[in-house]
């Protein structure tokens, strides 16, 4: 039978501000974040072909334990009842453990790819279900953007779109386990809807909503980003707080971790200034892997999904006559 082979995109998240609230009854935590997606990518190489006995294989240059993109596919492949030869090969440029969700991404990844190989949509309410059970950042990914993010992160509401801003990434290479990070922070079960510890949280993120939907003046959200992992982690790992500091120096607006660490990234005035201190700081922390990005938003996202896919708006948004929505997550 015949292979069609596509290679697709999986962009990294950055966490502008990451409030964690309290300990759910469930074990996960109650977050409140927005999420926002970057140029930086993973790029995964797909062949698929239909066959008689499912076989996916993966090669990564990169070793990753418990890959989530064979799980993704497998999810895929017996939600559609298909079965298939798929082959994947994975560039990682994305730091493994870093915050930038990715091992989610690439799962995301496949979540939009595979369908439309296969020509057979799922729908995306069963898309989002497919995500959320991989894990709690992957349902973003089917979107990307800017996002507000709540619950586990997988209860998604899409934000109009942040002006681009110059970022700049840097990632000490320590690997931050997530649930040790989630563990650091000591959060209490608590079964009311919110503790009182929590309202300045919730203020302050209510704020950072409004200044990112109704801006008074460019960037005033970004008095209002938060990460409540640096005060868990940076104990644990003291370098990231001076590498805050540092961007902070070297003419950052903002600068914070992303997710549970350990990238902490900086947004700058101009990508004159960012360019700027990527050089001063590749001086002052030779050992730091300082990568120069920008955000994407949901429209250069699914633009880009849907030139790698070669599906056109109108027949993304097309409906199969099953009922569902064509591939209407990248229409
Ligand atoms: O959902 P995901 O597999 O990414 O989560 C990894 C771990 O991080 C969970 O097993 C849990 O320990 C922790 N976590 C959490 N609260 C969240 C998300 C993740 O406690 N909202």
């Amino acid at each position: 039978m015949g292979s069609v082979t596509v290679q697709v995109p999986a962009h990294a998240k950055l966490n502008l501000s990451l409030r964690v609230l309290y300990k759910r009854l469930d074990g996960f935590h109650e977050l409140r974040t927005v999420f926002q997606t970057i140029a930086l990518h993973d790029s995964l190489d797909i062949e698929y072909a239909r066959a008689r006995t499912t076989k996916v294989e993966l090669d990564s240059n990169v070793e990753i334990p418990n890959n989530l993109v064979v799980r993704a596919a497998d999810a895929v492949l017996a939600e559609l009842g298909v079965k298939a030869k798929v082959r994947f090969r994975l560039k990682k440029r994305i730091p493994l453990g870093g915050g930038l969700a990715g091992g989610s991404t690439d799962a995301a990844a496949v979540l939009l790819a595979l369908p439309v190989l296969a020509g057979r949509p799922i729908a995306p309410e069963r898309l989002a279900e497919l995500a959320a059970s991989l894990g709690s950042d992957v349902p973003f990914f089917l979107t990307g953007g800017a996002a507000l993010g709540l619950g586990r992160g997988e209860e998604l509401y899409a934000l109009p779109a942040v002006p681009d801003v110059p970022v700049l990434l840097g990632c000490p290479g320590v690997p931050v386990s997530t649930p040790e990070a989630f563990r650091a922070l000591g959060r209490r079960p608590v079964t009311e809807l919110t503790s009182p510890g929590d309202h300045p949280r919730m203020k302050e993120f209510q704020l950072l909503v409004e200044g990112v939907v109704c801006p008074r003046s460019a960037g005033d959200w970004m008095a209002f980003c938060e990460n409540d992992f640096e005060a868990a982690v940076f104990p644990l790992y003291p370098q990231l707080a001076v590498l805050r500091q540092s961007l902070i120096e070297r003419g950052a607006r903002l600068a914070r971790m992303s997710g549970s660490g350990s990238t902490l990234f900086g947004l700058f005035r101009s990508e004159a200034a960012r360019d700027r201190a990527a050089r001063q700081l590749a001086k002052d922390h030779p050992n730091v892997e300082w990568i120069p990005t920008r955000f994407i938003d949901r429209d250069r996202y699914r633009a880009s999904w849907r030139r790698a896919l070669g599906v056109s708006r109108s027949s993304a948004r097309a409906t199969s006559g099953r009922g569902d929505r064509g591939f209407g997550w990248i229409a």
